[in-house]
């Protein structure tokens, strides 16, 4: 659905150029979740931004289903634009017009339809988006999560390909974060609709998204599956954001480290493994005793995984043979202590 090649973006701003995309290439197949992660200022928005041209890229090439949008004249930009709804952090919502007539809004630009055929429209979105009860409310009687509830279904409003977010959740608290994160995933297998998400948070990517690209100084410094990304971080870019999910730095902090007398070792498992008695299994087998300094068990998008940190107490070479009968059962050991 989207192909990105080499894409160069500097900004110049009171004569000094901004470097903000330097060289950025990457693939997303039709029907995925593709998110975008990075630090403030990363080039995230610069970079969603290309892909309907509302910015232009200094170089490279942007295909989108199969077309090179860069070379498109100003009249078939607008119809590519069509086939790509966006979805906004701050709602851009419409104060004048009620929920029903932002909603529409796309479909009066391109004239789309009858008034009628408009309006039938606009109630079976509002019925996706589960606000048929609000249609003729205004943005100001709305709640966050409904605001972006509209925003969301007026950027379904022209059956688009392709659905962009950017921080889409970033103004939100927590629970609605979670209600509209499930309504995005719904749309993407309900619609088959491809959806590219822009983020700092890895909250918003962990329970979204399929594939995950790291940006960090306007070039992607990680891109993988968001098992793979999420749980061996390679870059220190990458690290940090997943370490303020993981908990890592309260280990640190904790103290539980530097006071460990015996083997302190990181097991990483995902998938049917989380459902089995691995520590018990161990410790049983080769006569270890174990404590656990930090845990996590959840789920990656659909795929359950744990993640714990464990101090084993036992002899030298039973610990050896433990390591890789973890190892054959498919959990990753990395030895902290
Ligand atoms: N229109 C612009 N004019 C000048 N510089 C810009 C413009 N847009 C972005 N930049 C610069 O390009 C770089 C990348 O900005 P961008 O908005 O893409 O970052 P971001 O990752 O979206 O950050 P945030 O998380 O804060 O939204 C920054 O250094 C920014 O100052
Ligand atoms: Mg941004």
């Amino acid at each position: 659905m989207i192909r990105l090649e080499n894409l160069e973006k500097t900004f110049i701003v009171d004569g000094r150029s901004v470097p903000a995309l330097r060289g950025i290439s990457l693939d997303v197949p039709a029907g995925e979740v593709f998110g975008i992660i990075g630090r403030s200022g990363a080039g995230k928005s610069t970079l969603i931004r290309m892909l309907n041209l509302l910015e232009r890229p200094d170089s490279g090439r942007i295909v989108i289903d199969g077309q090179d949008v860069t070379s498109l004249s100003e009249t078939a930009l607008r119809g590519m634009r069509q086939q790509v709804g966006m979805v906004f952090q701050h709602f851009n919502l419409l104060s004048s017009r009620t929920v029903a007539e932002n909603v529409r809004l796309p479909l009066e630009l391109i004239r789309s339809g009858s008034r009628a055929e408009q309006n039938a429209r606009v109630d079976e979105l509002l019925e996706l988006v589960g606000l048929a009860a609000h249609r003729d409310k205004y943005p100001s009687q709305l709640s966050g999560g409904q605001k972006q509830r509209v925003g969301i279904a007026r950027a379904l409003a022209n059956r688009p390909k392709l659905l962009l977010c950017d921080e889409a959740t970033s103004a939100l608290d927590p629970q609605t974060t979670q209600s509209i994160l499930d309504l995005i995933a719904d749309i993407n297998k309900q619609l088959k609709l491809t959806v590219v998400l822009i983020t700092h948070e890895m909250g918003v990517i962990r329970r979204i998204a399929d594939r995950v690209a790291v940006i960090d100084g306007g070039r992607i410094v990680e891109i993988g599956p968001v098992a793979e990304v999420f749980l061996h971080p390679q870059q220190s870019a990458t690290q940090s954001m997943v370490a303020e999910l993981s908990h890592a730095d309260e280990l640190e902090d904790s103290g539980l480290l530097d006071s460990a007398s015996g083997a302190v070792w990181r097991l990483t498992f995902v998938g049917a493994t989380t459902h089995e008695p691995i520590l018990f299994d161990t410790a049983h087998r080769y006569g270890l005793s174990f404590s656990l300094l930090q845990g996590t068990v959840s789920r990656l998008k659909d795929l359950p995984y744990g993640q714990l940190v464990v101090e084993w107490q036992g002899e030298t070479d039973k610990l050896a043979a433990a390591r890789e009968g973890l190892a054959a059962r498919n959990v990753v050991v990395e030895v902290l202590r």
